[in-house]
């Protein structure tokens, strides 16, 4: 296919497609593995895997054949019925994750806001918060998704701007990293708790907001304020779970356990939306029938290759392969050793490059990467992230590290 059918696609999206992101100009057509191809048959390495959602890499075969035979059988009916693939994906995902009881939907956005409501009635229905008083504090930099809720409390203008009015019942503190004081940090989080206040909810590392790694020792401490404080603390770790920081879920780095937990992105095996929040029996219970539901939610099809990847995500080492590799990249990256680069930072194969304001925009250094075969997403002007497939090997490591010195050195 020519350049020029590449632009009259581009031009056929952007014509009749709502202008609410901003692509780089390639059109994907085919991915296999950590590789993606354009309609040209050119060939890139993905260091976005669709923000941390492809960690077995593109097309697995075994999720290809799982999806293609469970559509064959029944791929959706609605919760009004029982199927075998959801009983037994709960209860793999119980055993692997250690939390009793789950609730699924599809989208990130939808877990986050079953994680609310479930910390709501939590707190109205356990700790006797009277109603609509309920408060969740939450950090600044966050980031859980699109809905109005969920953006009424983003500390991001862009994400709210004319969006309004928004829900009440939601207060920020201040995240910790890169040099914070932890002491600083739980103050804040500490001064915005009150007898209403029901939960803290945070990502254990902030992705959007560029790759956010905290000060070791942050999380535990936050852990130990909502304990003291009778508070549940819920992680969103629709990124960085499963795996994407090198360990099953970024709150073990820390050997703490939340009291509710939010899934997503990586658990559909980079081939169908599911996510899922994830708590104890006691928080759980709080659903009754009619009180939350999502169609799509829980469908057998989703199920059955959610279950699959789970099982592939142990079978072949991805969670060691990101702490191992991971390390490596993070490692190789701080060798470049330019002016361009501010800072170095990441979990596991998620990795996020600050750039030197001045020298350079992340988004022309994406557009310079994507001319050496490499697909990376800016975010926030400044920072790049990197997140391959947790199946990338250590020759295309090697490769990418070359082509990233090559075009830093370029500038
Ligand atoms: C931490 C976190 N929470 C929530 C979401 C929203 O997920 P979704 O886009 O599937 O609604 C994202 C998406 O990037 C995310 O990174």
């Amino acid at each position: 296919m020519s350049k020029s059918i590449q632009d009259e696609l581009i031009k056929k999206e952007s014509l009749f497609g709502a202008q609410n992101y901003s692509p780089l100009s390639v059109v994907l057509e085919r991915g296999e593995g950590a590789y993606l191809w354009d309609v040209d048959g050119n060939k890139y390495l993905d260091m976005v895997s669709a923000y941390s959602a492809v960690s077995h890499g593109h097309s697995h075969p075994e999720l290809v054949r799982t999806i293609k035979k469970q559509s064959e059988k029944l791929a959706i009916t609605s919760r009004a019925f029982y199927t075998e693939p959801f009983a037994k994906f709960l209860e793999k995902l119980s055993t692997v994750s250690g939390f009793e009881s789950i609730l699924t939907m599809n989208t990130g956005a939808e877990a986050v806001e079953t994680a609310i409501k479930a910390a709501r009635r939590w707190g109205y229905f356990t700790k006797g918060i009277p109603e609509n008083k309920a408060e969740i504090i939450v950090a600044d930099g966050n980031f859980h998704g699109r809905t109005t809720t969920i953006v009424g409390f983003s500390s991001e203008d862009s994400y709210k701007k004319g969006f309004g009015p928004f829900g009440k019942g939601f207060v920020k503190a201040k995240f910790c990293w890169s040099g914070c004081s932890i002491k600083e940090s739980i103050e804040s989080f500490k001064s915005k708790i009150n007898r209403n206040t029901c939960a803290i909810l945070i990502e254990p590392i902030q992705g959007e907001a560029g790759i956010r790694v905290p000060e070791n020792g942050w999380l535990k401490e936050l852990r130990d304020l909502c304990t003291s404080n009778n508070i549940l603390m819920i992680l969103d770790e629709i990124q960085s779970g499963l795996g994407r920081t090198g360990k099953l879920f970024a709150f073990e780095h820390e050997g703490i356990t939340p009291d509710g937990l939010i899934l997503g992105k990586a658990l559909g095996g980079a081939m169908l939306p599911i996510s899922a929040f994830l708590s104890s029996k006691e928080i759980m219970n709080h659903f009754d029938s009619g009180s939350h539901g999502s169609t799509f939610g829980g469908n057998p099809l989703a199920a059955k290759v959610a279950t699959k990847a789970l099982e592939l995500l142990f079978d072949e080492r991805l969670i060691e392969n990101s702490n191992r590799l991971g390390d490596y990249f993070i490692s190789k990256l701080k060798k470049i050793d330019n002016k361009i680069i501010k800072e170095v930072r990441g979990k596991g194969l998620w990795v996020g490059v600050e750039l030197n304001e001045s020298k350079v925009n992340a988004k022309d250094l994406c557009l310079m990467l994507l001319k050496e075969g490499l697909l990376c997403k800016e975010t926030h002007k400044t920072v790049i992230r990197f997140a391959p497939p947790l199946m990338i090997s250590k020759d295309q490591i090697d490769w990418a590290i070359e082509k990233i010195t090559k075009v830093i050195r370029s500038i």
